[in-house]
């Protein structure tokens, strides 16, 4: 399997990630650093949070931390996106609004951020004449499409104002790459989960929520019957389409995009186990408190589509894309951090971690 190094190659590049305070924005930052590139990041901690940024830096150590620079700033500002994108070789956009439910509650901050935001950063790269516009996409787009898996070539209705926004991205992409010659690539994301995935706020995604819930002796709530299922991707994947996507030689159309993800579902049900066990491997203790624990059932809901599984095939031929890790890996290498985030909080009595 090939590393990030690898993938970057001997080249010092110029980066700009956005949404770099964010979980797949730092991750990001944290492997081209080690890779010794140079990045900049940008990011208005909407949703992301300094302690990402320094927990990279820890990460690294200060020699690759030098090569990083950091803009706190807004990607609905033009200025502000002329000035991060100034000089790099490469963009990793991933600043945006996530979440169905959030897009739901407040459309026009979805809008605003992942579309105008998104159209201001892609005008300036293309400006500032970067080699290639690496964005994040979303499963999302899929919709109403009950064919499984998901190839690229068939999508449904959006369901959701988030859904659209991501739609939206793909079609400006395409078409500033057709009318300008830029070279964009938008990756779908399939339910990304790992270090540094915030597990508060109303928002928070599944697993993240679900870690935190089970180590401070919290309710775990499933939506629905719990067969719902997803194609669970571990971050380090992403990571790696993202490089991939970047450094890619292959010739690919001005325009692409890919599922990245690992090619495999589960049900939420069988996540619940899978991810009691992975924190039940932490230390005998947690591995007895965590035995009895149940979820609880709600409501399904809105906006959910019901089962999602990605073809991972023109990743793999395209870009060379491999997952590094399965989901069980996955919970495996991030229940440590779900641990030691969990100690973070205020915690119970009852439940001393
Ligand atoms: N995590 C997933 O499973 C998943 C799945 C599909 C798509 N995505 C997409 O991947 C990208 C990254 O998601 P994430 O999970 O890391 O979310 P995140 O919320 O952790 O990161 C997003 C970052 O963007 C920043 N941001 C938001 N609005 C901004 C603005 N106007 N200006 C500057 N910065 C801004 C936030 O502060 C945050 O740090 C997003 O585009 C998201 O839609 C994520």
């Amino acid at each position: 399997m090939t590393g990030s190094s690898d993938i970057l190659g001997a080249e010092r590049a110029r980066w700009l990630v956005t949404g770099a305070a964010g979980f797949i924005g730092s991750n990001l930052v944290e492997a081209l650093l080690r890779g010794g590139q140079s990045v900049v990041g940008l990011d208005n901690f909407a949703t992301g949070h300094p302690r990402n940024l320094d927990e990279v830096r820890a990460q690294v150590g200060e020699t690759a931390w030098a090569g990083f620079e950091f803009i706190r700033g807004d990607i609905r500002d033009r200025e502000t996106c002329r000035q991060a994108v100034q000089g790099a070789h490469y963009v990793l956009h991933q600043a945006a609004l996530g979440s169905v439910p959030r897009s739901l509650a407040q459309p026009l901050d979805s809008f605003d951020a992942n579309v105008d935001g998104f159209v201001k950063m892609l005008t300036a790269a293309r400006d500032a004449g970067v080699r290639r516009f690496v964005y994040a996409s979303s499963s999302s787009v899929y919709g109403d499409s009950p064919e499984l898996p998901k190839v690229e070539e068939r999508v449904g209705r959006p369901l959701s104002p988030y859904a659209a926004t991501k739609c939206a991205n793909e079609l400006f992409a395409e078409v500033w790459a057709r009318s300008y010659s830029m070279q964009c690539v938008g990756l779908r994301y399939f339910n990304v989960f790992g270090p540094r995935q915030d597990p508060d706020g109303p928002y928070a995604a599944v697993i993240p929520k679900w870690a935190a819930a089970m180590l401070r002796g919290e309710p775990c709530e499933i939506n629905g019957d719990g067969q719902t299922s997803r194609d669970f991707c571990y971050v380090a994947n992403a990571v790696q389409a993202n490089l991939r996507a970047a450094r890619s030689s292959v010739p690919m159309a001005a325009h692409e995009v890919f599922n990245v993800a690992c090619g495999e579902r589960i049900t939420l049900v069988e996540l619940f186990v899978a991810l009691k066990a992975a924190l039940g491997r932490l230390s005998p203790a947690l591995a007895q408190r965590l035995t009895a624990m149940e979820p609880v059932f709600r409501a399904f809901r809105e906006g959910d589509v019901r089962h999602s599984l990605a073809s991972v095939e023109r990743a793999g031929r395209l870009l060379g894309y491999q997952p590094s890790h399965r989901v069980a890996q996955g919970l495996d290498e991030a229940a440590g951090w779900y641990l030691d985030s969990a100690k973070r909080a205020p915690m119970s009595a009852d439940f001393p971690l």
